[in-house]
């Protein structure tokens, strides 16, 4: 069998750490790259993982810059000439923060840009680099799919009718048009968390059905998933799962053999029916 290479982004902590603790025990013929947006933190992520006798590799992603991306692109292809496995954790919440003052309109930009925009700039430069057989996994949320229940009828037939990137991305840009001018009652459902996983749901579909299209690889699954409600800083550790719980599902569709589900959401295990 020839080696695998994983990328998991967001690794230093939480679900994405828990991530990169598992595909470090069933890969038995690959390499995991902890990436994280603070060298420190990851490194000391990966020395802590070492402690257990994993071998995780480091290697520095922050998702919001574009050099950044462009790094660890170019050390994959030049490393491992592609690249298998792209766990797509990072994100950012205000959800659960207490007495946070951020505007809603900087809720709304700062959600978008990073769960939703940086996560489809690092598909958009490591894809390329994913071989037959490769698994995507984005982390969603449940929350992404009970929002869209709250969104106006016209909204719900735009995100159940996206058919490109471009939809989607018009729709991610409204939210935060319509957040900045105050007029969410409009149609947007008032989470910025939730109106960016709705974002990377969507996209997902659309993504698989890109990935088919392409006659040059075989097998590759892209997927998306929620790890259910966690025990992390992001949560303000309010979460009814461990990490370590957390990571399963993920960590499922990261691992699934052929003929595994294509472009959908799961959640425990399982694919859940979104729009
Ligand atoms: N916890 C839950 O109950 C829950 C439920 C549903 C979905 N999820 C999803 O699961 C994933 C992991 O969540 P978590 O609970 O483990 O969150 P967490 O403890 O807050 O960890 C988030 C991770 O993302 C990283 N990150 C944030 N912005 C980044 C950027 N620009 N570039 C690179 N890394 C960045 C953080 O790095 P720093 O340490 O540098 O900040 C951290 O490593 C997220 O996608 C989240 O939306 C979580």
């Amino acid at each position: 069998m020839s080696q695998k290479i994983a990328v998991v982004t967001g690794g230093n902590k939480g679900i994405g750490f828990a991530i990169v603790k598992a595909l470090c025990k069933e890969l038995q013929n690959g390499i995991v790259y902890l990436t994280s947006r603070n060298e420190e933190r990851g490194k000391a992520a990966v020395e802590e993982l070492k402690k257990e006798g994993l071998d995780p590799h480091f290697h520095q992603l922050d998702i919001d810059s574009s050099e950044s991306i462009d790094r660890l692109r170019d050390f994959l292809k030049s490393t491992h000439g592609g690249l298998d496995i792209l766990v797509n954790n990072a994100a950012i919440a205000y959800n659960y923060k207490k007495n946070d003052t951020t505007p809603f309109s900087v809720q709304a930009k700062i959600s978008i840009e990073t769960n939703y925009t940086g996560t489809l700039n690092v598909c958009h430069a490591l894809f390329p680099l994913i071989r037959s057989h490769g698994r995507v996994c984005h982390l969603t949320s449940m929350l992404g799919a009970l929002m869209y229940k709250k969104l106006s009828p016209k909204l719900q037939q735009a995100f159940k009718q996206a058919k490109t990137e471009e939809d989607v991305n018009k729709l991610m840009a409204d939210f935060v048009t319509s957040a900045e001018k105050g007029t969410l009652e409009e149609g947007y459902a008032g989470s910025a968390y939730c109106t960016s996983k709705a974002g990377v749901i969507t996209i997902t579909r659309i993504q698989a059905a890109a990935m088919s299209a392409d006659t040059s690889r075989q097998d590759i699954l892209i997927n998306c998933c929620c790890p259910g409600y966690v025990d992390t800083d992001m949560t303000s550790h309010k979460g009814t799962k461990t990490p370590d719980e957390g990571a399963i599902t993920p960590v499922y569709c990261a691992l699934f053999p052929s003929a595994g589900p294509n472009g959908k959401h799961l959640s425990n295990k399982s694919v859940v029916e979104t729009w």
